[in-house]
């Protein structure tokens, strides 16, 4: 079995690959990851030499460099990572979103139907609903919930999963999607909330929360999701959107005081800064569907992964370091330098 992984220099295609290469030992990954900012191949430097492991550096838009890969691994399945995925970033400068998350995805799917209609997954986003009301907590996106995106971001993936879900109607490719909600843990870039606090508050930083941190989101241990990718492969319904998420709902203001008692830092460290534009307020998902149909359960209660995420962050200041002593200064020095 072989299976092309593409953006797995990212957070969560790399604890995928991680996880695939140990949970099965006779499956061969190639890591299809273009690097951009977000791609950091010393995540991957432990399995470099690995001999079921193989990385190439390759843009999911070049259809030519696309083909020559699929001619030459003969996938048996394609799993998609690769997007730009920061919804700040996607409101400053939409265009590099439409281009990766909705032509990539139609590149890689094109490569699956003309190299022997290949299996195919998508990794969506529970962004792909829109928001939900902080005053309504009996209300869930289930996978019938209609698309209703708010920012370039999740307009660019609902474009993707659209697109996704034409090839399997119109051509017959055997594809899956899987829409997640917020991932935390080990390799998460420092740009989104809880890696940026935790290493913010190792810097005795201020810690920029939007508009009053009362915006409540869905987290999931990483490997957690990684398990239900696994799962969606093997045993998930062909042509079938599967929702994952923990019902781990959290307010950001009550995560970020909890990584600063954790560090043990005071709360005049928290800084209100200016609202995101068109912020969506609630995210939280019904994983009925992905538990009922393939017994799939998140095994990380929050208080714990959370600990090990801060305590991992803690131990491998040598994979953050480089990375926020880079382009990134210059990243946060505009996004936060006026705001
Ligand atoms: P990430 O930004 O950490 O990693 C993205 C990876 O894709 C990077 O390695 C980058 O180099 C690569 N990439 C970007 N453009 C590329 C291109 N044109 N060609 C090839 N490679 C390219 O993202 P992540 O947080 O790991 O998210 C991975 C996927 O999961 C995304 O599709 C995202 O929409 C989805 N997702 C993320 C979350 C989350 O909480 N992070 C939740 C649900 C779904
Ligand atoms: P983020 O990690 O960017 O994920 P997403 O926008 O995809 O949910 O942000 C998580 C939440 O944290 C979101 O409501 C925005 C908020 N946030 C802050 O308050 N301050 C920050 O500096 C960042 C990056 C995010």
């Amino acid at each position: 079995m072989t299976i092309i992984v593409t953006g797995g220099a990212g957070f969560i295609g790399s604890n995928f690959i991680f996880h695939m290469l140990s949970e099965h030992p006779d499956y061969r990954i190639v890591c299809l990851d273009k690097l951009t900012y977000a791609g950091n191949l010393s995540t991957l430097s432990p399995i470099m030499d690995n001999p079921r492991f193989r990385f190439v550096r390759l843009d999911i838009c070049d259809r030519e460099g696309v083909n020559a890969l699929f001619e030459e691994e003969h996938p048996d399945m394609v799993v998609n990572f690769a997007a730009e995925s920061h919804v700040d970033r996607s409101i400053e400068n939409p265009s590099i979103f439409l281009e990766t998350n909705i032509l990539g995805t139609s590149v890689l799917m094109d490569a699956c139907r003309k190299y022997g209609n290949v299996r195919y997954h998508q990794v969506s986003t529970d962004e792909v609903y829109g928001d939900l009301p902080l005053d309504r907590p009996d209300l869930f996106f289930t996978e019938e919930t209609p698309i209703h995106t708010s920012s370039p971001y999740s307009s660019s993936k609902a474009g993707a999963d659209l697109l996704v879900l034409a090839y399997h109607r119109t051509y017959g490719l055997p594809v899956t999607i899987s829409r997640c909600s917020n991932n935390y843990g080990p390799y998460h870039f420092p740009e989104k909330l809880i890696p940026l606090m935790i290493i913010n508050c190792l810097h005795d930083k201020p810690l920029p929360v939007y508009g009053e941190g009362l915006n409540v989101r869905d987290w999931l241990y990483v490997e957690d999701h990684c398990k239900a990718i696994d799962l969606i492969l093997h045993k998930g319904r062909i042509g079938e959107v599967y929702n994952v998420g923990g019902h781990n709902e959290m307010r950001n203001i009550d995560i970020v005081k909890l990584i600063l008692h954790a560090l043990n830092k005071p709360e005049s460290l928290i800084t209100y800064v200016t609202d995101r534009k068109g912020h969506d307020l609630r995210y939280a998902i019904d994983p009925t569907k992905i538990h009922t149909e393939l017994g799939w359960l998140p095994e990380t209660r929050f208080a714990d992964g959370i600990q090990k995420t801060i305590d991992w962050y803690l131990t491998h200041q040598d994979w953050w370091e480089p990375i926020i002593s880079g382009e990134y200064v210059r990243y946060y020095e505009e996004m936060y330098g006026n705001r």
